[in-house]
């Protein structure tokens, strides 16, 4: 049975996270949260940061005021408006890309699955991911990019990844998902898809497959993994 799911076996698409994997706009979300957790007394470093990753802009504020054990301090309107702040700041840091901030290797790889008939999605729960999309020029490539906005339930969940499979019209077992946080390798499996980890081997251990760094994430690269498996 085993070898015949092996030979039926084949690549469809690959869906990408955004943040953290086609540019490092990880770095700013970390700089946002960072400058608005210290106005409210709360410090924070990169370890804690790494459960951040991949969640929506509401979990990410509860995770930092539990943190700090301030959970009970602001009413919902003063979180919205906390996490309101934190995007001002975030915006503005976007406002400044340019296609020079694509990461290593992710164009050359874009224009390769292209060529081979891999479809490309976009799974990002950011709500600014068109925004990012458009600064770095590369919205041509994507066969389909899920609205955060629709997604109910944040990563480790497996719907937006499931979402990115359905708007595609492939199975999820012919999908490969990439991404740079914990919380999406899990929603990826999750989702009965390939998961290959970019970034630290210690903390995306769950994954299929890991890379260092995106210049590492080639087309080769992606098929031989996907298919030893
Ligand atoms: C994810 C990021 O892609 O999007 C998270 O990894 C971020 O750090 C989340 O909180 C939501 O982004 P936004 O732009 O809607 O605040
Ligand atoms: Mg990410």
């Amino acid at each position: 049975m085993k070898g015949f799911d092996m030979m039926n076996k084949q690549l469809k698409a690959v869906i990408f996270d955004l943040d953290g994997v086609i540019t490092d706009t990880a770095e700013y979300h970390f700089i946002a949260w960072k400058q608005l957790a210290e106005e409210l007394g709360i410090t924070f470093d990169r370890t804690f940061n790494e459960q951040l990753k991949g969640v929506s802009r509401m979990e990410s504020l509860e995770r930092i005021l539990a943190l700090g054990g301030q959970t009970e301090r602001y009413t919902a309107a003063e979180k919205e408006a906390l996490a309101h702040k934190k995007n001002e700041h975030y915006k503005q840091l976007i406002a400044r890309m340019t296609p020079n901030d694509l990461l290593p290797g992710i164009l050359d790889l874009l224009r390769e699955l292209k060529r081979e008939n891999v479809k490309i999605g976009l799974a990002s729960a950011s709500k600014n991911a068109f925004t990012v999309i458009e600064r770095l020029q590369i919205g041509e490539y994507f066969d389909t990019i899920v609205d955060a906005a629709k997604i109910k339930h944040s990563k480790p969940h497996p719907e937006i990844f499931l979402t990115a499979a359905k708007q595609l019209q492939v199975d999820p077992s012919a999908c490969v998902g990439v991404e740079d946080a914990q919380a999406g390798v899990a929603a990826i499996q999750a989702a009965n898809m390939f998961a290959i980890g970019v970034g630290d081997k210690e903390a995306l251990k769950e994954a299929d497959y890991i890379v260092e760094t995106t210049a590492e994430l080639t087309y080769d690269a992606i098929v031989r993994a996907f298919y030893r498996e």
